[in-house]
């Protein structure tokens, strides 16, 4: 393995982008592959054994560019898939459950961490795990929000969107009453609806899922040799199963910026 070689990163759509704009932001220096598998998105309402096999296939598309590691921008395909893919392939990986949940336990004041996220993520217990294995004396509660993922997806995520606000005063509404003060955005797709959820939970300390893990990213590659600090700008190329038009018109929304690199569209 080599430092010039490309990043490789994986969702089930759109939400990983939120991975990759701080990943961009903290190592510029990095060549990226994303790989948004839209033609399949949602995993979060899917089976174990499909996520499982989706993540597989995605990881084994990333291989075909050399990738030096794989961060599996997805809360569902990590809590689902991520002992398997560290089984299979002989490479770093990095999830996004692990930092944002070592976050979330240094952040809390109360220990009454809040957690929202897919069926599928929510179901694993992957954070309250990772939460206790942590601190023991933390308490987790955890919501399904299977709605917000098509939501963003489809462009929804404005504070003062009416459905928006609808949606998230049901689903936030028992965390509420939990008096919990800190929420992890366990989803990636949902740090577009961190305002939105601000706005129903304004004294609650907000994690986006993603975020920390550029840090745990950059500590494996150091550890390994690998982090690339060429000092030239890294180049992003953006890889979709379906429909790289829609992807284009919405990828700004999710990174921040406008989109510097081209997207494609494969059959895996
Ligand atoms: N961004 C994915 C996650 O973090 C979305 C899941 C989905 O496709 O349902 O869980």
């Amino acid at each position: 393995m080599k430092k010039e070689q490309p990043i490789g990163v994986f969702d089930s759509g759109l939400g990983g982008l939120t991975v990759v704009k701080s990943l961009i932001e903290q190592m510029p220096d990095e060549d990226i592959i994303y790989f948004g598998d839209t033609a399949r998105v949602p995993y979060g309402s899917r089976s174990s054994e499909t996520i499982q096999t989706y993540a597989c296939q995605d990881v084994e598309f990333l291989l075909q560019y050399q990738v030096k590691a794989v961060v599996i921008a997805c809360n569902t395909a990590d809590s689902m898939a991520r002992t398997l893919i560290e089984e299979r392939y002989d490479l770093p990986v990095v999830g996004v459950v692990g930092p944002a949940a070592q976050k979330a336990v240094a952040q809390t004041a109360n220990g009454k961490i809040g957690v929202i996220g897919t069926k599928a993520t929510v179901n694993s217990g992957a954070y309250e795990k990772a939460v206790k294995a942590i601190d023991p004396f933390m308490r987790v509660f955890s919501r399904a929000c299977p709605l917000l993922v098509p939501l963003v997806e489809n462009g929804r995520f404005q504070r003062n969107d009416k459905v928006v606000r609808i949606i998230l005063d049901e689903y936030l509404e028992p965390l509420h009453r939990e008096n919990i003060d800190t929420l992890v955005l366990g989803c990636t797709h949902y740090p577009l609806l961190k305002e939105a959820v601000q706005a129903c939970l304004p004294d609650v300390n907000i994690i986006s899922s993603g975020e920390a893990s550029t840090d745990t990213l950059r500590e494996l590659l150091t550890r390994h040799n690998l982090l690339n600090d060429t000092k030239e700008r890294g180049e992003h190329r953006y890889f979709v199963s379906d429909d790289a038009a829609t992807f284009t018109e919405n990828a700004e929304i999710f990174l921040g910026r406008s989109l510097d690199g081209a997207v494609q569209c494969i059959t895996l």
